[in-house]
């Protein structure tokens, strides 16, 4: 059973990765607009990622016996200027999500929420790779300076990202065992 503190911080960090993922959305509009398809293709792929947390949540508070509560979920930011300027905002935006995860650890522990912390460990461990891929394509964009020929070989390197087994579509939908 749930807390009352923990649930609505799992709540609450449910709405925040459906944010996540309409903020990738609009980053991979942003994108295509650019005409960097290969990098619009890469923001859908997190997009769908993001998708895949938000049911991880989901399910982890109804098999607690906790309620979902929808909440409205924040408009995105609309516009970025480059694709450095888009990547580097996905990145600000995963060291929020990481703080936040490490946030609700700290509330697990002080509950002694045993259950609750071993689900989030492995957000913890997922925020890693989320914000060691922002980084690695950053440089990678920097590199370039700012040379087009560069950036459209990097969007083609995004463009063959594929969805990781863990949030194929098939686990993003499936109900609580
Ligand atoms: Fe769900 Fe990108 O953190």
């Amino acid at each position: 059973m749930l807390s009352k503190a923990m649930e609505k911080a799992l709540n609450e960090q449910l709405n925040f990765e459906l944010y996540s993922s309409y903020l990738y959305m609009s980053m991979a509009s942003a994108l295509e607009d650019m005409n960097y398809k290969g990098a619009a293709h890469w923001m859908r792929i997190q997009m769908l990622e993001e998708l895949f947390h938000a049911n991880k949540f989901f399910n982890y508070i109804i098999d607690r016996e906790g309620r979902v509560i929808l909440q409205e979920i924040k408009k995105p930011k609309n516009d970025w200027k480059s694709m450095l300027d888009a990547f580097e905002d996905a990145h600000k935006h995963e060291k929020i999500v990481t703080s936040r995860i490490c946030d609700m650890v700290d509330l697990a522990l002080t509950e002694k929420d045993h259950v609750t912390n071993s689900t989030l460990q492995w957000f913890v461990t997922e925020q890693i790779e989320e914000e060691s891929n922002g980084k690695t394509i950053i440089e990678k964009i920097k590199r370039t300076k700012k040379s087009e020929d560069g950036l459209m070989i990097i969007d083609t390197e995004l463009a063959t990202r594929v969805l990781s087994p863990m949030a194929n579509i098939t686990t993003a939908i499936a109900t609580p065992a």
